[in-house]
């Protein structure tokens, strides 16, 4: 949203949310002010909702990022998932064709998805564009649903849809029940780090604004109808991730080294856990020239540096109802 306002300032953004629990208009302060920038509350469940910001507004261009995003929440309650994830999904298509009607010159629906829908790899290989969708958790299986059904839109009626499917994304604001801000809480507050399993399995980790840089060229230079993995060319195993936020938890808290490692307590696993994911982003980068910019150690850095800076943001996110949730998969 940020990269958009700032770089686009021609361009008007309306930013469509529903404010569910990651939601916090907190996050965009800096730029809710300017001219080209209006905040809308909704749901894309409610259809009609849609209906009537996209008739107010006429957008020529939808980026789809709404979604419930965790898999351990979607073990707890898969149907969010189908609700949101799916059918908020085939709102979004449906109110983009009645609003374009046929009309889509100039016109663009991308939608943005992860590489968890093409299930888990072995020991080597990367995931394509052209990998086989296998998704095992209620989330990736919600998820695949929704990129066949922006596919079908394109296919059945024309819509003008690009996708891509991006790797696991770390950065400042980051709702702190994903692995990094997870943990960087818990280092902070002195908790166990709770690694799944054998703490083997490995992630390939992108730089948030790498991203939105990825959406960005996708949406003006990709082309209608493809899709573009998205990915760190970064693989991490959990156990030598979470060891390197520690060392640099320690160096920046002035805390002993070794200190924040002995956190670390290993517990039971995450049901139908992949094993490893690792994109091969060759495509977009050979044809639209995208590729990360920033170093792991270096986002880690600054991402570190944002939260031991924002910890009022992080008590204010980690009260009330996410002390139920944490209960509830921790124990
Ligand atoms: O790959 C892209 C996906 O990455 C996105 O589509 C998802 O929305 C996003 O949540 C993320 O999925 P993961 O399941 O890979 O992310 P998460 O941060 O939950 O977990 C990363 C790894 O760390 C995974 O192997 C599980 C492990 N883990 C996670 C948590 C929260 C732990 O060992 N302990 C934990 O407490």
């Amino acid at each position: 949203m940020r990269l958009f306002v700032t770089k686009y300032p021609d361009y008007h953004i309306v930013n469509l949310d529903a404010l569910t629990y990651a939601g916090n208009l907190e996050n965009l302060r800096d730029i809710d002010q300017l001219p080209n920038y209006t905040f809308c509350k909704a749901d894309i469940l409610d259809a009609a909702a849609l209906d009537k910001i996209f008739s107010d507004h006429q957008p020529d261009a939808i980026i789809h990022l709404a979604a419930e995003s965790h898999v351990d929440r979607s073990i707890l309650s898969p149907l969010d998932f189908v609700y949101t994830n799916v059918i908020g999904t085939v709102n979004l298509l449906n109110a983009a064709k009645k609003l374009w009607n046929g009309n889509y010159e100039g016109k663009r629906f991308h939608h943005v998805s992860t590489d968890e829908v093409f299930g888990a790899l072995g020991n080597t290989g990367l995931f394509t564009e052209t990998t086989s969708y296998d998704p095992h958790s209620p989330y990736s299986a919600s998820k695949a649903s929704s990129d066949h059904f922006v596919r079908a839109y394109h296919d059945t009626y024309g819509l003008p849809v690009t996708i891509t499917n991006c790797s696991n994304n770390y950065g400042p604001n980051h709702f702190p029940e994903k692995l990094i801000p997870l943990f960087i809480n818990n280092i902070i507050n002195r908790k166990p780090l709770p690694v799944y399993g054998d703490g083997l399995y490995t992630r390939d980790w992108l730089y948030v604004i790498d991203h939105a840089v990825a959406i960005d060229t996708v949406l003006h230079q990709g082309k209608t109808g493809a899709t573009y993995a998205v990915g760190g060319f970064n693989e991490w195993t959990n156990i030598d991730l979470v060891k390197l936020l520690c060392r640099l938890m320690d160096e920046k808290l002035g805390r002993t080294a070794g200190e924040s490692e002995q956190l670390i307590t290993y517990v039971k696993d995450r049901p139908g856990h992949d094993r490893r994911y690792a994109i091969d982003a060759t495509k977009i980068n050979t044809e639209l020239g995208w590729k990360p910019s920033v170093t792991f150690e270096e986002g880690l850095s600054i991402t570190i540096d944002w939260y031991l800076q924002n910890t009022d943001w992080l008590k204010n996110v980690t009260s009330g109802a996410y002390m139920d949730y944490y209960k509830k998969v921790y124990g």
